[in-house]
């Protein structure tokens, strides 16, 4: 018997990714650096499939039918690259070696590029879901060569999440595209539960609603177009008491979150593509602020905020539910943007109707909101932005008031919220006919002769500021 596929790193996501397959009718060839883990997991679970026991990456390698297929789930970073080493020189041409971490797209470009030259596939996998979701059906965005999907996807699509039947698997593009779009899942994902957390403050300070009560908020909210997996699992959360104080749960954490990186990422990378992304960037640095502890215990004594002594009316709620919406559908624009933006620069035919429709289930992102984004891109006239599909732009449009009021009395109250209020910036400043950066371009062109461009001409000018302040043809040199 040899197997269809190897799994090395037989952590919780491999082990789970590994069963998965078994689960669905391939043999697996098991390793894990040690052997005590291949052994746990065949204890707990060899019953659930085929599986074959192996001590050694030569072993694993042995063991693979041909192409063999080696499905690497480690630490993203210098743990991928030394497992690489070690098989690369086990690996005959024409086989294919799978990063399902969370890499880092660079990464996957570059080992990819690496691999190549040795008539090897390089497969950077995007895996969204959790350990239930490697488990029961993840969300897979595969990168890599088209080739290299030919053989593997089948088997992907097999053990994805499925959404009306559909799997939830599809060739993202070259090299790192599949490790891209993933982390801009991530970065949505960040901006989405940042924009929950803003909506449970501002329940929870402005209108008084204790967790409990704010758990059933959203569950019927769960019931709206807000229906989502994060949406459901706030409920969950917010509806947990503390076994040890009886306290509501969410008041015994500790209020820093952290993050392992993949936000973070989509920013710095948002930040070269000259992408807006302001939702995922201040959802990170709202994670940022959190986390500085110390700061935030002086500023408790050293500020002051002279909130505003408002009464919020009853409308609130509702409101409050109309703002995360927009804010929401604000930060799926925004990341879908920066695909868009990606797609060019890096020469990957993203489909971004493609890519929406395997976010529509098994993936952390996973929302109603999904089917509809996929319809806005299938068709043949694709929004410039997702918030100018027709549909969109009524749904954000009828939240726009309820919006507005929100950060107003956000404001008013001394409630942070970078998302709510940032997204809304965003909007404003898509809608302006005219931005001040035409004023921010004057004060480059006097201090640093940086020129600009004229809206009655074409060209390049100078406005000579020390001198008689006529004006030159010129050319950026800047
Ligand atoms: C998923 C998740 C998963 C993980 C991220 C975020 O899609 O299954 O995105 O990959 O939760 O790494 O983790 P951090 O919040 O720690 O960055």
């Amino acid at each position: 018997m040899s197997a269809h596929i190897g799994v090395t790193g037989l952590a919780v996501m491999g082990a789970n990714l590994a069963r998965n397959f078994a689960r669905n009718g391939y043999t697996v060839a098991l390793h894990n650096r040690s052997v005590a883990k291949t052994d746990a997991l065949l204890q707990a679970h060899g019953d659930e499939g085929d599986f074959i026991r192996t001590e050694s990456l030569q072993e694993l390698v042995d063991n693979l039918q041909k192409p063999r297929r080696v499905l690497i789930m480690v630490k993203a970073g210098k743990p991928v690259d030394s497992v690489i080493e070690q098989l690369v020189p086990l690996l005959e041409e024409g086989d294919i070696v799978i990063d399902a971490g969370n890499s880092h797209y660079e990464d996957t470009r570059r080992r990819e590029a690496s691999l190549a030259e040795k008539g090897l596939h390089f497969v950077g996998i995007g895996v969204s879901g959790g350990e239930e979701g490697a488990l029961l059906g993840p969300s897979i965005m595969p990168g890599g060569s088209r080739q290299s999907y030919d053989s593997l996807g089948p088997m992907l699509e097999k053990i994805s999440a499925k959404y009306d039947g559909e799997p939830c698997c599809r060739w993202i593009g070259t090299d790192g595209a599949g490790h891209f779009v993933k982390m801009v899942h991530n970065g949505i994902e960040y901006a989405d539960m940042q924009v929950i957390g803003e909506a449970y403050d501002l329940l929870r300070t402005g209108a008084g609603l204790e967790p409990q009560q704010q758990a059933e908020i959203f569950t019927a909210w769960n019931k709206t177009e807000l229906s989502s997996f994060l949406i459901e699992i706030t409920a969950e959360v917010l509806a947990h008491t503390d076994a040890k104080t009886g306290k509501p749960f969410v008041d015994v954490v500790v209020d820093s979150a952290g993050q392992k990186g993949t936000g973070r990422w989509t920013v710095v990378s948002a930040l070269e593509l000259g992408s807006p992304v302001s939702g995922i960037a201040e959802s990170v640095f709202a994670r940022g602020l959190s986390s500085q502890r110390d700061q935030r215990a002086i500023a408790q004594d050293v500020l002051t905020g002279h909130e505003e002594d408002i009464e919020v009316p009853q409308s609130f709620v509702e409101d409050v539910r109309q703002a995360l919406f927009a804010s929401k559908l604000v930060s799926y624009a925004q990341g879908i943007d920066m695909l868009g933006s990606a797609a060019g620069e890096y020469g990957w035919e993203l489909k971004l109707d493609e890519i929406a429709s395997l976010w529509r289930a098994g993936c952390i992102i996973r929302a109603e909101l999904l089917d509809d984004i996929m319809k806005a891109y299938a068709g043949d006239s694709k929004p410039e932005n997702l918030l100018f599909a027709p549909a969109f732009a009524e749904a954000i449009g009828a939240a726009v008031p309820a919006w507005r009021r929100v950060v107003a009395t956000a404001v008013q109250l001394g409630i942070p919220v970078p998302v709510f209020s940032s997204s809304l910036a965003y909007y404003d400043g898509l809608r302006r006919k005219r931005l001040p950066a035409a004023l921010t371009q004057g004060l480059r062109d006097l201090f640093g002769a940086h020129t600009y461009g004229r809206t009655d001409a074409e060209g390049t000018f100078h406005t000579l500021w020390s001198g008689d302040k006529s004006e030159v043809s010129a050319v950026d040199t800047h």
